[in-house]
């Protein structure tokens, strides 16, 4: 009971390093926070779900194992998907998770885990609306450009041959393009276009025209099965 408690205490320490707040209890100096081991901490893609492994130091690589451990870990609390939750895997291998202010011991990945769900709902008509109105607009800026004579310096533009994005084929890269001699993205192709037919200059992976031209590209393609490498 008592290690369990200071692999607990260790937990809390690494999470409020880690920037958690609203825990139970906070550890104090009493604790022996740190002392015993240190711990590394790997987030999932949401930001909301951490695992913490015990015995690992924050510069260290997790050995294959243990990450495979950590990974799994973290797809098995996706099925939680809106909730904020954290894991430590103690020394001793045992789980603890600590979702919405409870801690639940010796976590069996996939067993069930009483949580009550708190802390982030459904998306809401109005959210769904947001995300809507920010793609429309990046696609939007996207179409605009195609269609424009800004990009290059000759006054040739993108739909001007590809009307609609056609034959822009988003669906078949990554593939091996000869004129490029490699494997290349589909931004690699608009910036070969922009550097001819268009004489204008090649656009950086994240410029936002880039990324604008992709979009529209690619909403012009919904649907269509991606087939990559296909010519
Ligand atoms: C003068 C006509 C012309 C203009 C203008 C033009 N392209 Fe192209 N584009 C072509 C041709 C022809 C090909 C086929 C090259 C090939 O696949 O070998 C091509 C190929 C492509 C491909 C690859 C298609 C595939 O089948 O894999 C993409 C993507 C593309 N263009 C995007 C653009 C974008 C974005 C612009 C504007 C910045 C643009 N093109 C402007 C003629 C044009």
């Amino acid at each position: 009971m008592y290690a369990r408690w200071i692999a607990w205490a260790g937990a809390l320490g690494a999470a409020a390093l880690a920037g958690y707040v609203g825990l139970a209890r906070v550890a104090g100096a009493g604790d022996r926070v740190g002392e015993g081991w240190a711990s590394r901490t790997v987030y999932a893609c949401d930001q909301r779900k951490a695992v913490i492994v015990e015995g690992v130091r924050a510069d260290e690589k997790l050995p294959p194992a243990k990450a495979q451990q950590v990974a799994d870990l973290l797809t098995d609390l996706m099925r939680y998907c809106t909730e904020e939750i954290t894991a430590t895997i103690g020394m001793n291998e045992a789980i603890t998770i600590e979702a919405n202010g409870r801690v639940f011991h010796d976590y069996v990945p996939g067993g069930p885990l009483p949580i009550v769900k708190a802390s982030f709902g459904e998306p809401t008509p109005r959210e769904e609306q947001i995300w809507k109105a920010e793609l429309d607009r990046m696609v939007a800026e996207g179409d605009r450009l195609f269609h424009s004579d800004e990009i290059g310096t000759n006054g040739l533009a993108c739909a001007m041959c590809h009307p609609n994005a056609s034959n822009t084929h988003p669906e078949s890269y990554p593939k091996f393009q000869t004129q490029l001699k490699k494997v290349a993205l589909l931004r690699d192709m608009v910036n070969w276009c922009i550097l001819n037919p268009l004489e204008g200059q090649e656009l950086a992976e994240n410029d936002a025209r880039m990324k604008a031209l992709e979009a529209y590209i690619l909403a012009n393609r919904t649907g269509v099965a991606i087939q990559v490498g296909k010519h």
